[in-house]
């Protein structure tokens, strides 16, 4: 079976799921991007635009990310865009730890689907789901060896590199953290190519 259709088959079985949190209250965003892409982008959460048009990062958060896209010459489509939860929280509230635990099967089998080489996590959600611990105002732009910390989240294959970024809603509200998102997002081609080339051992 190739990517695309274990993918599709996935998706298949989660818009099936009744158990899944907010089933027949929000649409399923289950992602989109290239089955065989080296870097799956993970957000928190669909909004009320995702909701709308099933996909993820359409939203104003969502054109920020395709402009730094942009700015680091990488296609929206050569990349992979997801959530940790798969549906839009009622008012757009944070995921409850237990909903997050809901999907985190499926998001288990979609990253062993795609195997990326680095996960960059965008937002204090995402972030503690690969690595408890962190502290996005301390962490961002950071590297993480997600596999030596006890990596059962990952599908049990090896994910390299959890790479954290700020969520590009919270760049949208603050200068600062803006200037700090862009920067730490303009470091991903480099990375990519030092993790390629060994250089960065996982
Ligand atoms: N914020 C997220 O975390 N995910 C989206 O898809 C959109 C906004």
């Amino acid at each position: 079976m190739s990517k695309f259709e274990e993918l599709d088959m996935l998706k298949n079985d989660m818009e099936a799921d009744a158990g899944l949190p907010f089933f027949g209250k929000a649409n399923l965003v289950f992602g989109e991007g290239h089955p065989d892409a080296k870097v799956l982008f993970i957000g928190e959460a669909p909004g009320f635009y995702e909701d709308r048009e099933r996909r993820p990062f359409v939203g104003r958060a969502g054109q920020l990310l395709n402009k730094m896209l942009l700015d680091i010459g990488w296609r929206r489509e050569s990349v992979y865009i997801t959530n940790i939860v798969k549906r839009r929280p009622p008012e757009n509230r944070d995921p409850e730890p237990t909903e997050i635990e809901a999907y985190k099967p499926y998001l288990k089998r979609q990253l062993a689907v795609i195997q990326p080489k680095i996960i960059a996590t965008l937002g204090r959600f995402s972030m503690n789901y690969f690595l408890p611990k962190a502290k996005i105002s301390l962490d961002h732009g950071k590297v993480a060896d997600f596999s030596a910390k006890g990596g059962s989240a990952s599908g049990g294959k090896k994910y390299p590199l959890v790479y954290i970024l700020y969520h590009p809603a919270a760049a949208l509200r603050s200068t600062s953290v803006l200037l700090e998102f862009e920067k730490d997002f303009k470091r991903l081609p480099a990375l990519l190519k030092r993790y390629e080339r060994g250089s960065i051992k996982a």
